[in-house]
């Protein structure tokens, strides 16, 4: 029994991961979105779920499904239906690991009616989301948090800044420099950074692959 119980090392741990991408409605038919494939979140989700986690799974729009019957999934569609699903849960877990590519704007009105066609330019007006990893920072007591930044420049200074805005414990910095890494691809190649701004590049991975890398880490904390 002894042996069967260290196999589930997050047995007893409740996490709480955001996946995908956030649509953000310009009229009934349209919106504006990204090329998120949620499959970073789901893999996670997934490898937690294995590791004897109990896991809630908020996802926007993707056609990734979940491996395991034990996992509690949330569909939503918008950044605000996303902030919303996650903080009447958040208060109940130890753990929230911000995996989602939540959009940062969306049309400050949406149309009732189709838009029609017509023959001047058309100008969307944005406003914020709200930032839902940032807010989870500020009203965090135990949880452990976990965030992603994707980053096209000063990767590391970037990423750094946003340990620091939005209180967290890990950062999971994504990096599209590397062939092969990110949006759409099965791979990763994803660098480490703590509150203490401890770094720690890892090789370019299968994203299933990096989904242990964080559980490892999890663990670690857990256990510390
Ligand atoms: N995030 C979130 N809610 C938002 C925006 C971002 O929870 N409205 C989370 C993401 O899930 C990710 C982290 O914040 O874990 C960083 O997202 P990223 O887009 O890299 O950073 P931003 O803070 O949005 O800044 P920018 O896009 O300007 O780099
Ligand atoms: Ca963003």
């Amino acid at each position: 029994e002894a042996s069967l119980e260290s196999k589930l090392p997050l047995k007893g741990t409740k996490i709480l991961i955001t996946a995908g991408p956030t649509y953000e409605a310009i009229d009934p038919v349209r919106f504006i979105g990204n090329h998120s494939s949620g499959k970073m979140g789901f893999d996670i989700a997934n490898c937690a779920a294995e590791l004897g986690a109990s896991v809630i799974l908020v996802a926007g729009p993707t056609h990734c499904t979940a491996k395991h019957s034990s996992i509690e999934i949330v569909k939503v569609t918008s950044a605000q239906e996303m902030y919303d699903a996650c903080h009447s849960r958040f208060q109940n877990v130890d753990v929230a690991i911000a995996a989602a590519a939540v959009a940062d704007y969306r049309p400050k009105t949406v149309a009732t009616q189709k838009i029609k066609k017509a023959p001047n330019n058309f100008v969307v007006e944005l406003e914020k989301t709200k930032d839902i990893l940032a807010s989870f920072g500020e009203i965090k007591q135990k949880q452990l948090l976990i965030g992603f930044a994707l980053e096209t420049e000063n990767e590391i200074e970037n990423a750094k800044g946003k340990i620091q805005k939005k209180n967290l414990d890990l950062i999971v910095l994504n990096s599209l420099q590397d062939h092969g890494a990110g949006f759409g691809n099965p791979t990763n190649k994803v660098t480490f950074i703590d509150k203490d701004f401890n770094i720690e590049p890892m090789e370019l991975k299968t994203k299933e692959a990096v989904a242990v890398d964080i559980l490892n880490k999890v663990i670690a904390y857990i256990n510390e």
